[in-house]
């Protein structure tokens, strides 16, 4: 079996350190950046924010000796790290991203001795706004006109300044989650939500869902920890709409029932963070307050000023997303035919985006085939068998996402389900961590091509494995390789 390569830097305690105070370089040089717009070089609070970013290079410096930055499609990758956002810095990242990628900028790597002079200078004349065609080249020219050291830039490569289906998709499910924050945020408010927007949305999910379904299964794998809510209703809503299609139901429905998956955890944000993510078992007490969520999340639907947009399947979700197949689970039916189909669709999809999930609480997470063969156990009993089959089939013996040992020795992640049946053990993989235990960026590989010469598969699945115990991180492969 393939050995478990060496942890990369971003694990561990030091990892993590590094992790922040990239992230923090980063946020230092968006200000320095956005306010160089604004005054002269020695204006002082230019001044006083450039040694804010030269002392956050510093504590960099005492960390690791290489401090690069690399754009990859949809990320920034601090040395080989792709830099993890939370939702408040994204739109930071996202500008930052924005504009370097105007400027044909692929990576800004800084030496340990650059003077905080050239620093400043540095982030000026990056700021400069350039309209000819070759912006990277005069940024160079002028880097070097101008003296700057301890600054080398290089240019990003042809395939990273096209467009994708796989970039905007992503897009989208991360404007979700920030269209979605924004609601919780009005809600509490008491502001107009804007329906029409999170219609628009779903709209777009569907139309990147017809074109790629398993790229978008592929994004569920993002788990997002800090805004766990937001992040579990969008990954919810995007199986839905995909196991609807899978069910038959008509574009109109499958907007709706994109809609009602969206809002399906509503009544969540009024349970108090200590209930939420408590780590142990929760009391009685707090257990009831908890199972409140589905009356308080349809009520606040009712509420919404712009009620008439909404479905009303969206109230039946938001209220029996938690009612299982034989009516227990809460809150109490007394007939299986007052559930509605919605609901029972939701149900499988939020208890695979649940239990896959880590969190606090949960003494294990499921890998995704673990959470499938857990689901099947309660056939019938927890969740609708139709509904249920259909999801298996559609997320296949090893669901997108999963990483599995080949008989090879390598490790490789499930990019696409085969459907048909008697391949359903043979998925689509790509090639991951290679027989000698190393990361690789390998081919993707079909599990069904046979060797000619002796007539048997050239490949075959050993078994699914846990990707953290690997330290491999299944969403970069998404994110980041996702648009080859
Ligand atoms: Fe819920
Ligand atoms: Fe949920």
């Amino acid at each position: 079996m393939a050995e478990n390569p060496a942890k990369p830097e971003t694990t561990g305690t030091n990892g993590k350190q590094l992790q922040k105070l990239a992230t923090d370089f980063l946020i230092r040089f968006y200000i320095v950046f956005k306010i160089l717009k604004l005054y002269a070089e020695n204006n002082e609070l230019i001044q006083e924010q450039t040694e804010l970013l030269w002392q956050t290079l510093q504590a960099l410096k005492e960390e690791t000796e290489e401090i690069s930055f690399k754009i990859k499609r949809e990320s920034i990758f601090f040395n080989q790290s792709r830099i993890k956002f939370s939702l408040s810095n994204y739109p930071i990242f996202k500008f930052l991203l924005e504009e370097f990628r105007k400027r044909d900028i692929g990576l800004l790597s800084i030496s340990p001795d650059i003077s905080k002079e050239s620093l400043l200078k540095a982030v000026a004349i990056i700021c400069h706004k350039r309209t000819s065609d070759s912006p990277f080249e005069d940024l160079m020219a002028e880097l070097d006109q101008q003296e700057v050291r301890g600054l080398n830039l290089e240019k990003l490569e042809i395939a990273e300044r096209l467009p994708s289906p796989q970039k905007s998709s992503a897009r989208l499910f991360f404007l979700s989650i920030l269209h979605l924050h924004e609601i919780s945020e009005r809600n509490k408010e008491n502001e107009t939500i804007r329906l029409n927007t999170t219609r628009r949305l779903i709209q777009s999910i569907f139309n990147h869902l017809v074109d790629n379904e398993s790229f978008l299964l592929g994004l569920t794998t993002i788990k997002n920890h800090d805004e766990y809510t937001l992040n579990h209703s969008v990954n919810v809503s995007l199986l839905a709409v995909a196991l609807g299609k899978r069910l038959g139901l008509t574009r109109a429905e499958l907007v709706d029932l994109g809609l009602a998956a969206f809002f399906h955890d509503l009544g969540k944000i009024d349970i108090p963070l200590e209930i939420l993510n408590k780590p142990g078992q929760l009391t009685e007490a707090e257990r009831k307050i908890m199972e409140l969520h589905p009356h308080q999340g349809a009520e606040k639907l009712v509420h919404l000023r712009d009620f008439r947009r909404l479905p009303v399947s969206a109230i039946h979700v938001a209220m029996e997303h938690h009612i299982k197949e034989d009516l227990t689970g809460y809150p109490k039916y007394r007939l299986k035919s007052d559930v509605n189909l919605y609901s029972r669709i939701v149900k499988v999809c939020d208890f695979f985006d649940a239990i896959t999930t880590k969190r606090v609480y949960r003494k294990k997470t499921f890998t995704r085939a673990e959470a499938l063969s857990l689901m099947l156990e309660n056939i019938g009993t927890e969740f609708n068998p139709v509904i249920l089959k259909s999801f298996v089939q559609m997320m296949g013996i090893f669901p997108v996402g999963s990483v599995v040992l080949l008989n090879s020795g390598e490790l490789a992640l499930v990019v696409e389900s085969n459907q048909e049946i008697k391949y359903l053990m043979r998925p689509r993989v790509k090639i991951i961590v290679d027989t000698q235990g190393q990361k690789i960026d390998g081919p993707e590989v079909d599990l069904i091509e046979v060797d000619l010469e002796t007539g048997q598969y050239k490949r075959t699945i050993v078994k699914e494995i846990d990707p953290e115990d690997y330290d491999l991180q299944v969403p970069d492969y998404f994110l980041v390789q996702a648009a080859d």
